[in-house]
């Protein structure tokens, strides 16, 4: 990567080096300009410099049109005067970088990271004479921009009041959103409403404007910072919100600093949000080393159970974690492929209120009935691992004294994941205050962003790779931190269990385009048992519940539904157990956000494919060219689709498995019933052909 001293020589030699200082008030009414980079295939273009006041400001175009209107930058400092007027600009030419790097694991293998960096140097003309700049990356399918400020006498701290960071959208559209602020996390339902009716919404938000371009705007390497969420402020304009931290600043940082990436991808298509790697390509390279101790897998768990009432996280007669049923559940993983068994309530501490309190959880002593010897013993013993959890009530602050003596009791007994839970209001996580003594603060804090990054150090120290629940949301840190393997983070299959309301047929079409971009979430999909807790139950067909090990992806996946059930139905159950879950490629078929979606992923292990396909209340039918498939070459298509009769309301079970022989030259007609979907699995027959 190249190194800002490497940079700033580059700016010194260049011809081209253009400064745009503050005009008079006269000049304010003209927009700024001249100041102008674009993406490697001149898709998009930036324009960047300063108002008539010497305000920072950016707009965007792509292909010509405005994407993003002026919208402004700079911070709102707590002890000095903030950094956002009587600025000049400088800018030297782009440069552009492009190299393909492999992930440990993912959706895809190798991403291509191609794009122009371009640095806007800003310097105050006021006597502080205090210097940043906005540093954007323009790749061809949307752009990220960050603060950088560079080590110099009259700035040594940062205390961040506000981020002053707009986001002005030019052009009217529709948005998909969460709530910001509200005590439940990210776990709500999405709206969909035009952009002047958006509140405050957490990211990503998606948007998709009247000409038909869809733009998500996010962050990426939130580390050490308070995560971003974006209040209108009025019309389609957006200001970045920043989290509130344990001061009236939401972020205290040494200078040098620089910010997280705001992100914005931009595609004329609702399917190229998803082919977009921008958020992992703002990411650091792999800061820990290997980690080829974590396999990609599937597993079963004491969960399901639990979220039914059936069973019991706490001790007493229906406490679901024993030595019983954690073997009974080894057992059922060995015999049918499975990687993982997680069991949940396996430790001291759930008999109290534990949550949002946590203070009694222990990480390493099991109930009585719980013999977590003898239970990982039989687990090695039929080449299947325990997954650990380890819920904390939100009390970052207790878990971080016991958390490496719990990921060491992991590593003795060969256990390489952990799923960790944060139950607790957004603003009643608990971490270390200046004191030293537990306060709380925001899940998105920047204590709580320190949090989880010692977390995945401390886990890797002992081999432990984590799946996060109740999570700082994901900003790609999986390239940097290659053992936070997934996290959940939206509202997942659990409220199918006992959501008042569950959730709603369209609701796996809107993660898919929204929080699905960030990175992989444990949905935990797979359901059988269609009545639940949830007025509605589990609202999808059966086919829809296969095609989701597809169309979401994560390295873990759950077959989260009560042994029994799967027992019952081998035939669904085949495509659980034959799905993989590690990829070398991704295609994104077709889609509409809220609508319907279909994608097909090649296995990182061998020549086989898997569809999936899904869709909302709506019946669809949908056209599936298998022009991704080895041309020349037969394959097995192994089909679960909805039956004729299926329908979430009335025939969730009704499925229909065949077999067929297809090439890359047929299309197939996907018939998706109203919550419905269809998932298969494509198997190379004899060698490949000549072609
Ligand atoms: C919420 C998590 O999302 C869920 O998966 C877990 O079972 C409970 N917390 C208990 O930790
Ligand atoms: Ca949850």
């Amino acid at each position: 990567m190249m190194k800002r001293r490497d940079f700033l020589a580059l700016t010194v030699a260049s011809a081209g080096v253009s400064t745009l200082a503050a005009g008079t008030r006269a000049s304010a009414q003209t927009a700024p300009s001249a100041l102008r980079a674009s993406s490697p295939g001149g898709v998009l273009t930036v324009e960047a410099g300063v108002d008539g006041d010497g305000r920072p400001t950016y707009s965007v175009s792509r292909l010509g049109r405005s994407v993003v209107s002026s919208s402004r930058l700079g911070y709102l400092l707590t002890d000095t005067v903030a950094l956002e007027r009587n600025l000049t600009a400088v800018a030297g030419p782009p440069i552009t970088m492009d190299d393909t790097w492999e992930q440990p694991w993912g959706e895809r293998r190798f991403i291509r990271n191609h794009y122009n960096e371009w640095r806007v140097s800003y310097t105050e003309k006021a006597a502080l004479g205090r210097r940043f700049d906005v540093v954007f990356r323009l790749y061809d399918d949307g752009l990220g921009f960050r603060y950088d400020i560079p080590e110099q006498p009259g700035l040594k701290t940062v205390r961040i009041a506000a981020e002053l960071s707009e986001f002005n959208m030019a052009e009217s559209g529709e948005t998909w959103w969460i709530p910001a602020w509200e005590w439940n996390r990210e776990e709500y339902l999405y709206n969909r409403t035009p952009i002047d009716r958006v509140g405050s919404a957490q990211t990503p938000m998606t948007i998709r404007n009247e000409s038909g371009l869809h733009v998500a705007i996010h962050e990426a390497a939130c580390i050490d910072h308070a995560g971003m969420n974006l209040r209108r402020s009025e019309g389609r304009n957006f200001r970045a919100q920043l989290t509130p931290g344990l001061t009236n600043a939401a972020v205290v940082r040494a200078v040098p600093f620089v910010s997280p990436w705001r992100t914005l991808q931009i595609s004329d298509s609702a399917a190229g949000l998803i082919d977009s790697s921008l958020i992992l390509n703002l990411n650091e390279p792999n800061a820990l080393g290997d980690v080829s101790w974590f396999k990609p897998m599937k597993y079963v768990g004491v969960w399901w159970e639990m979220h039914l009432e059936l069973k019991s996280w706490n001790s007493g007669p229906k406490h679901g974690a024993t030595t019983e049923n954690a073997i009974r559940h080894i057992d059922f993983a060995a015999e049918h492929g499975f990687g993982g068994v997680l069991v949940e309530g396996w430790n001291i501490g759930w008999d109290g209120q534990w949550f949002a309190n946590g203070s009694d959880f222990s990480f390493t002593q099991s109930y009585p009935d719980f013999d977590i010897e003898a239970v990982t013993a039989h687990g090695r013993a039929r080449g299947v691992q325990l997954i650990g959890h380890h819920e904390t009530g939100g009390n970052a602050f207790h878990y971080e004294q016991l958390m490496d003596a719990g990921f060491a009791l992991y590593e003795r007994l060969g256990m390489h994941a952990v799923k960790t839970g944060y139950v607790a209001d957004a603003g009643g996580a608990r971490v270390a205050g200046p004191d030293g003594s537990p306060v709380m603060v925001w899940n998105e804090s920047q204590a709580m962003s320190q949090h989880h990054v010692r977390v995945a150090e401390a886990a890797y120290r002992h081999k432990v790779a984590v799946n996060a629940h109740e999570p700082f949301k994901d900003t790609g840190l999986r390239r940097t931190y290659p053992n936070m393997i997934s996290r959940e983070g939206a509202r997942g299959m659990e409220f199918s269990a006992w959501g008042q309301p569950g959730n709603p047929p369209e609701h796996e079409t809107n993660l898919v385009f929204t929080r699905l971009l960030a990175g992989p979430m444990d949905y935990t999909p797979g359901i059988f048992g269609m009545k639940t807790r949830a007025p509605d139950g589990v609202a999808t067909t059966w086919a829809k519940q296969l095609a989701l090990y597809v169309v979401i992806y994560s390295p873990v996946q759950m077959a989260a539904d009560l042994l029994v059930n799967y027992e019952a139905n081998p035939g669904p159950f085949q495509f659980i157990k034959d799905v993989p879950v590690d990829w070398a490629e991704t295609r994104v078929l077709n889609g509409e956000i809220g609508d319907f979606v279909t994608i097909a992923r090649k296995d990182r292990e061998s020549d086989i494919w898997a569809l999936g396909a899904i869709t909302d209340e709506h019946p669809r039918v949908l056209d599936a060219p298998l022009d991704f498939l080895d041309p020349g070459r037969r394959y097995r298509a192994e089909i679960y689709r909805d039956g004729p009769d299926a329908d979430w309301k009335t025939h969730r079970e009704s499925i229909v498995i065949e077999q067929r022989e297809v090439t890359s030259v047929d299309t197939l007609t996907l018939t998706l019933a109203p919550g419905g979907g269809q998932a298969i699995r494509f198997v190379p027959l004899g060698r490949r052909d000549r072609t």
